[in-house]
């Protein structure tokens, strides 16, 4: 049996800053992802450690938390078979240098850090994160 997943992506404050939020929904649409619910917000510095808590020891913690509280966002619930690895697939390596032709990261990204969007990694990390953007209510189908 088929069994549908749940994914969370954000366009970065680079891909919102570039014009950018169009152009990667019509990707998601494109290629099958249900879009289940959608918001432009910004989050505080604190948010953002709060939400990237899994690297708050790595060299780039500050920076990339600086980077994600920089201005708007748009949080997305994705839905599709297999969403969280169709995604991380969709999305395009880390490092822009890496990733992918016909990649969202290999058109939008700039660097390593301004990457243009962040996908859920796991079945358990989506769940967490999809948590963190929404409310049950919000994702009741
Ligand atoms: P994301 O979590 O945003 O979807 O990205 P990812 O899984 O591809 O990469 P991850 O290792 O989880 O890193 C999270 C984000 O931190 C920034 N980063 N900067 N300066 C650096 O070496 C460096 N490494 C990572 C990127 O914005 C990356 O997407
Ligand atoms: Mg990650």
């Amino acid at each position: 049996m088929k069994t549908l997943q749940r994914t969370l992506t954000i366009v970065k404050p680079d891909a919102v800053r570039r014009h950018a939020i169009g152009d990667i929904i019509e990707q998601f649409e494109k290629n099958g992802f249900n879009i289940l619910c959608m918001k432009m917000l910004e989050i505080s510095k604190h948010q953002a450690e709060q939400f990237y808590a899994v690297h708050a020891s790595r060299p780039f913690f500050n920076s990339l938390t600086d980077f994600m509280s920089s201005g708007p966002i748009v949080a997305l619930a994705l839905e599709k078979e297999n969403a969280v690895a169709d995604l991380r697939k969709l999305m395009g390596a880390t490092n822009p240098a890496n990733a992918e032709e016909g990649t969202i990261r290999k058109k939008w990204a700039t660097s390593i850090e301004n990457n243009a969007i962040h996908g859920s990694d796991a079945e358990d990390t989506a769940r967490f994160e999809l948590s963190f953007f929404f409310a049950g209510y919000e994702l009741a189908q």
